[in-house]
């Protein structure tokens, strides 16, 4: 296991804590997710099931004998645990890296609490370096990109992808995240976008960061 892959364990290993007295939680998507995933199989028989965020934590979840029910059959989810491919001391989020990112932002919208899990490679004091991803209707996206080329952005087509809502992915690089909340309801604007990477209006509410032997809470 590499030296990231252990922190992304022991992160994931003190996410369980938060799954207590949780009937439904919310799963998320990628790999340090599926660390968590992976270690709630001793605790499968203290949950009724899970929410997933995509076919493949679906298919993960369900390989270990965990109920995935439909969001439509539960009206609010406990704690949802999830990773981030950024995340700030303000615990917005940038998210997204692996395409689950609209039904991750569903997930989150009906989730009590919001528990990230990160390694400390993660934190940003301002979030851009990674690109930002953008799901949109096929259709629209060579006009999505032009607007965001407007707000600064060089777009850039995840080719040969394509999302489990069947939308597709522009990757953004060298925005100006300086205003997280306000970026996202502007992008949120843009005729065709369904869902931009950004989790900042309704951000984290612990995030749990493994550095070194150690995990941070925030
Ligand atoms: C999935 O679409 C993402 O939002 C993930 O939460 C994010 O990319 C973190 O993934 P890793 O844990 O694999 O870094």
């Amino acid at each position: 296991m590499t030296p990231q892959d252990a922190l992304k364990q022991q992160v994931a290993r003190a996410a369980i804590k938060y799954i207590k007295g949780e009937s439904i939680i919310g799963v998320g998507t990628g790999s340090t997710v599926n660390f968590f995933i992976d270690m709630l199989a001793e605790h499968k028989h203290e949950i009724d099931g899970a929410i997933s965020s995509s076919i493949v934590s679906t298919e993960r979840l369900q390989k270990i004998g965990i109920p995935v029910l439909e969001l439509s059959e539960v009206s609010s989810i406990g704690v949802y645990v999830d990773g981030a491919d950024e995340v700030t001391p303000h615990k917005k989020m940038l998210k997204g890296g692996g395409g689950a990112l609209t039904r991750e932002k569903i997930v989150a919208a009906v989730s009590k609490k919001f528990v990230c899990i990160v390694d400390d490679s993660k934190c940003v004091d301002v979030m851009g370096k990674f690109p930002l991803p953008v799901e949109v209707i096929p259709m629209a996206r060579s006009y999505v990109a032009r607007e965001l080329v407007k707000l600064g952005g060089q777009p850039e087509w995840r080719e040969n992808f394509v999302t489990d809502n069947s939308g597709e992915i522009l990757d953004v690089h060298n925005l100006d995240i300086s205003n997280p909340v306000a970026l996202e309801r502007t992008i949120n604007q843009i005729a065709g976008v369904i869902t931009v990477g950004l989790f900042a209006e309704r951000d984290a509410d612990v995030v749990l960061i493994g550095k070194g032997t150690e995990v941070i809470t925030l």
